[in-house]
């Protein structure tokens, strides 16, 4: 059968996964990866914890064997992420650090870590989950430091590492309209209007069966009305356990529905789904009794989402 891939080619998107270094040693798993998508989002190896592990001293093995995968796969590279609350070194968190010594201390992460990646990423989550769920900025070290005005310093030091990777803002819970993405919308437009590098945003779609929120399609467009693109960056859609007949039917609309909000709108440039088997999976640990959330079962078998994203791609 045509791979996802190919049809996503053809539509001028395309179809990421996320992958660990240590999944990708699943040679079953890495095949399956390199025939189906033609991008993908290290899962944990960009973060900070893995990047610089103690101050100033960085570490892009990992990385380099995701980035080193995508090249053998012919994928390109969502780079994730450069400035998050989470995932964050203890030599960092634990710090005390003044903000003279954090915008420092993220001025340098930036500058290694885009720079190291320099032509090699297509894009970069710059600025991972700022929010809260009801549009306040997200109290991190970074916001009581700086407020939100180290967003556009983070772009920016991000754009002089790597001129050529499109820059992004991501979050989680955007993907309709809500609190939250006009938060995120206003956001995006006065950075526009700053003049300061943004490229795009980054909807993650962490979704669940039977409750995909409505206007996906509306949000994408009023984003992409700035001048942005819009990604669809780590999708999965998760059921309660066990697996039925029926909440896999629902979850294959489920994913139907977002790809094709996707599709509607031609600045969104792509659909990855966080992971793309129910074998590897952060769901079941974070989410207890929940799970089963992406296009491939845990043999690696397709699922009934996986023929509804075929088909939203114009596949059979
Ligand atoms: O590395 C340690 C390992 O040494 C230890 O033995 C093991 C025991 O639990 O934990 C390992 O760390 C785990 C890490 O993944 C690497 O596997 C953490 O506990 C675990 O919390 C961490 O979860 C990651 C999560 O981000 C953390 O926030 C998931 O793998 C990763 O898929 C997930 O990805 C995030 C995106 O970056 C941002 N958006 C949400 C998305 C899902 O949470």
């Amino acid at each position: 059968d045509v791979p996802l891939r190919d049809l996503a080619a053809e539509r001028g998107v395309r179809i990421g996964s996320a992958a660990t270094v240590e999944e990708l040693r699943d040679g079953e798993y890495a095949a399956v990866s390199a025939r189906e998508f033609d991008m993908l989002t290290p899962g944990n190896d960009m973060k900070w914890d893995a990047t610089e592990p103690a101050r100033g001293v960085f570490s892009f093995e990992r990385g380099d064997a995701v980035v080193e995968a995508a090249r053998a796969a012919g994928q390109q590279v969502r780079g994730h992420t450069l400035v998050w609350h989470s995932q964050l070194p203890g030599w960092l968190t634990e710090g005390d650090f003044s903000a003279v010594e954090l915008d420092g201390i993220m001025r340098h992460h930036i500058a290694e870590v885009a720079g190291h990646y320099r032509g090699e990423v297509y894009a970069w989550d710059v600025v991972n989950e700022p929010f809260n769920e009801d549009g306040s900025l997200r109290d991190t070290l970074w916001t009581r430091a700086f407020g939100v005005d180290y967003v556009a310093t983070a772009l920016r030091a991000a754009r002089e590492a790597d001129p050529g990777a499109k820059l992004y803002v991501n979050d989680y819970n955007v993907e309709g309209l809500n609190a939250k993405s006009d938060a995120l919308y206003e956001l995006a437009r006065d950075l526009v209007a700053a003049g300061v590098p943004l490229d795009g945003v980054g909807l993650q779609g962490h979704l669940i069966v039977g409750a995909v929120p409505g206007g996906i399609r509306e949000n994408i467009e009023r984003f992409a009305a700035l001048g942005l693109d819009v990604a669809i960056t780590e999708l999965d859609i998760r059921m309660g356990l066990p697996v039925t007949a029926e909440k896999l039917a629902t979850q294959a609309e489920d994913y139907r529905a977002v790809v094709e909000a996707c599709l509607a709108v031609s600045r969104c440039v792509s659909v990855t789904t966080w992971g793309f088997t129910d074998r590897y999976s952060w769901i079941p640990d974070h989410f207890p009794g929940e799970g089963a959330a992406l296009l491939f079962d845990e043999d690696l078998r397709p699922k009934p989402a996986y023929d509804a994203v075929h088909q939203a791609f114009g596949g059979g």
